[in-house]
């Protein structure tokens, strides 16, 4: 059933937490045709590695047995990529889980959490769901964070503040310059998630790169994952890497054994050296395509604003629903935001003359 068109369920009498049952519930996109293209979750479009594939299904071998509550191996191998202690990195089933695990061990009820909008749908939801307060600080007129209002923003009960870069779905990144500038505004007592889950991506190189931070600031902490640029989205695996004791207070408010052995055993493989020089030359390739993409759509008079990640922003405002139709009736699944714009993830190379023919028509 496409969970888009499911019916209304019967309401409830059971007494729920009234601002989580006002959450819009979590609905799938519509799925694409099989001869269509899935551009609506900034999915990696190629399957995975065979060495990955075979690790996994190595690791599925032994599924009777819980996993390594710690996945120690696996932060063992990031630890030294990183040059930081074992205990300076947290693995999680997901960096949105590490995400809601940081909101919890810092937020009360009534606390606040600064970020910018729009941004990656999910932070609005993990912030209610942890019982805190959104504060969201309208993008600049070129779509990226407006960091200076971001820091004005900060108040005596501000207790997270997330920085997305490059941002989902806009695409544009933060400056390293511009991200500094911010970190001394901010008091040293507020947690700052740097959300890099497409940091692979990025090419333009003013922008920051959250592993050339590590140790400077002690409310600092990056966010990655492997479910972008490494193909493991369906496994669930990402990792943080910050000070320890911030680190210590966000493994508590994890549910226990969420990161799996067979997680484990994918990420661990994707970073043996010949697999991960593969897969990086994968992530080249989408990142020449994207630029390909924006440049071809700018030309066709599309306002695209810089594009860092996987995907681009095409900024439709009210003609969103039409143009997502469009793209729909030819094949293509995109993640429409109704009434302000799409997000188009670069896909398999076959989808870009699709995207081009359908979109030449629409600007
Ligand atoms: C900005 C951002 N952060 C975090 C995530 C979560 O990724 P995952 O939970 O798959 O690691 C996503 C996924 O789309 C994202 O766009």
């Amino acid at each position: 059933m496409d969970a888009v068109t499911a019916s209304e369920p019967t309401p409830t009498q059971v007494r729920l937490r009234p601002e989580i049952a006002a959450l819009p519930p979590y609905r799938q996109g519509r799925p694409a045709p099989a001869d269509g293209f899935k551009l609506s979750s900034n999915e990696n479009p190629w399957p995975p590695l065979e060495a990955v594939r075979r690790a996994v299904a190595d690791a599925a071998g032994e599924v009777n047995r819980y996993p390594d509550a710690t996945a120690l191996s696996l932060r063992e191998r990031l630890a030294d990529r990183y040059g930081v202690g074992v205990d300076e990195v947290l693995v999680g089933a997901g960096s949105v889980s590490l995400l809601a695990q940081f909101i919890l061990a810092a937020c009360a009820p009534g606390d606040e959490v600064v970020y910018s909008w729009r941004s990656f749908e999910a932070y609005p939801g993990l912030v209610t769901v942890a019982g805190a307060t959104s504060v969201q600080v309208p993008n600049r007129a070129d779509h990226g964070h407006d960091l200076d209002a971001m820091a004005e923003a900060v108040t005596e009960h501000t207790r997270v503040i997330i920085v997305c870069s490059p941002n989902n779905p806009t695409g544009v990144p933060v400056t390293a310059e511009g991200f500094e500038r911010f970190m001394a505004r901010v008091p040293e007592d507020r947690l700052v998630l740097l959300d890099e889950a497409y940091a692979e991506f990025v090419r333009d190189e003013a922008s920051v790169v959250g592993g050339s931070l590590i140790g400077r600031y002690p409310n600092l902490v990056l966010l990655r994952t492997f479910s972008k640029a490494y193909g493991l989205a369906g496994v669930r695996v990402g990792y943080a890497i910050g000070p320890v004791p911030i680190l210590d207070a966000a493994r508590t408010t994890a549910i226990p054994l969420g990161v799996t052995a067979v997680a484990t055993a994918g990420a661990l493989a994707a970073l043996e050296p010949a697999n991960e020089a593969e897969l990086l030359q994968r992530v080249d390739a989408l990142a020449a395509r994207r630029d390909a993409l924006r440049a071809a759509l700018v030309d066709q008079g599309w306002a695209v604003p810089a594009a860092q990640g996987n995907f681009v922003w095409l900024p439709t405002g009210e003609r969103t629903a039409e143009v997502a139709d469009r793209l729909f009736e030819a094949g293509v699944v995109a993640r429409a935001f109704p009434g302000d714009g799409i997000r188009v993830s670069v896909g398999e190379e076959a989808s870009v003359d699709v995207l081009l023919r359908v979109l030449k028509g629409l600007v």
